[in-house]
């Protein structure tokens, strides 16, 4: 008889999951990282399919999926709805919860809490937070609970108004200064990953070189050790404002258009649906239907 569990133990990563230790050994090979934004099951087991590492339920998706303005509105409810959707949908990817606004800012324990419901109730395999300072003690609590942190740096979407709007970190020497400590505090706290976001390329790179945990850029370069995009911008979904870190590799919004535009056409044309859409039945029974209702006294003129 077989010692082997058939289902893994508790706490331990789904069959066929990349180790979360193996990010730093891709890091110390230099085989760059490749993370993108996902928000449901479909676009979780795209992601998986076309080779992804990491995917990330990005709290835009307050804007991509929820359409407000920002991504402060996103509540922990909406977040764990798509982590627990595109759980379901990737195998292989490391699926990080984005914990959203309001969630980890007032205390350590309700970071905590709220982070163990993305673990327990969503299947998480870690979580993001943004920011460091204050958000230290955060990152050190998690990680002592046995929860995965990925940090985030420079420009961080929730604080955009106190960072003067959407705008790149860290272009003048001292903040620049500022960014390098505050990264390596994460690092210390035990983050296992850092997003940098809109940083000069020279400045992620010293970072970069600087830490021992991977970095992921979005807008900072190539020498980080991986890159993110989000899913709405990469594929051309998201028709608002595209920052200039964004490459397009797909006109998905168009697409959809085209062909939602041909299906309007053709139903208001009588053309869809066509034959091979339709099911038959026997001649017999048909005859027998139509005689039942004649038999009902329902009797219309057919079409
Ligand atoms: O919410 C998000 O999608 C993010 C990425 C841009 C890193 O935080």
């Amino acid at each position: 008889m077989s010692t082997r569990p058939s289902k893994p133990a508790p706490g331990a990563p789904a069959p066929g999951k990349l180790p979360l230790t193996e990010l730093v050994q891709l890091k110390l090979r230099q085989q760059p990282i490749a993370m993108v934004t996902a928000y449901d099951a479909p676009s979780g087991r795209l992601a998986d399919a076309a080779g992804a590492d990491i995917i990330l339920v990005g709290d835009s998706a307050a804007m991509t999926v929820l359409g407000h303005d920002s991504t402060v509105p996103a509540t922990m409810d909406e977040m764990i709805v798509l982590t627990r959707a595109v759980n379901r949908g990737a195998r292989r990817p490391l699926v990080v919860a984005d914990m959203p606004f309001g969630s980890f800012q007032v205390s350590d324990e309700e970071a905590m809490h709220n982070a163990i419901r993305f673990m327990k109730e969503a299947g998480a395999d870690a979580v993001k937070l943004e920011g460091a300072g204050r958000m230290l003690s955060r990152v050190q609590a998690l990680v002592g609970g046995g929860i995965p942190v990925m940090g985030h740096l420079g420009l961080t979407p929730q604080s955009a108004t106190m960072l003067g709007g959407f705008k790149a970190q860290g272009r003048t020497a001292a903040k620049a200064v500022q960014l390098y400590d505050d990264a390596l505090a994460l690092e210390a706290a035990g983050c296992f990953a850092i997003v940098l976001e809109a940083v000069p390329a020279p400045v992620a790179a010293r970072i970069t070189e600087a830490l021992t945990v991977p970095t992921i850029g979005i807008g900072a370069g190539l020498a980080c050790d991986g890159q993110v995009l989000v899913w709405h911008d990469l594929l051309g979904l998201y028709e608002g404002h595209a920052p200039r870190f964004v490459k397009q590799y797909a006109d998905l919004a168009t697409a959809i258009k085209e062909a939602v535009g041909t299906y309007v056409e053709e139903v208001r044309e009588r053309r869809f649906p066509e034959e091979q859409h339709t099911y038959s039945m026997a001649a017999e029974e048909l005859e027998l239907f139509e005689e039942a209702l004649h038999d009902r006294g329902e009797v219309r003129e057919r079409r």
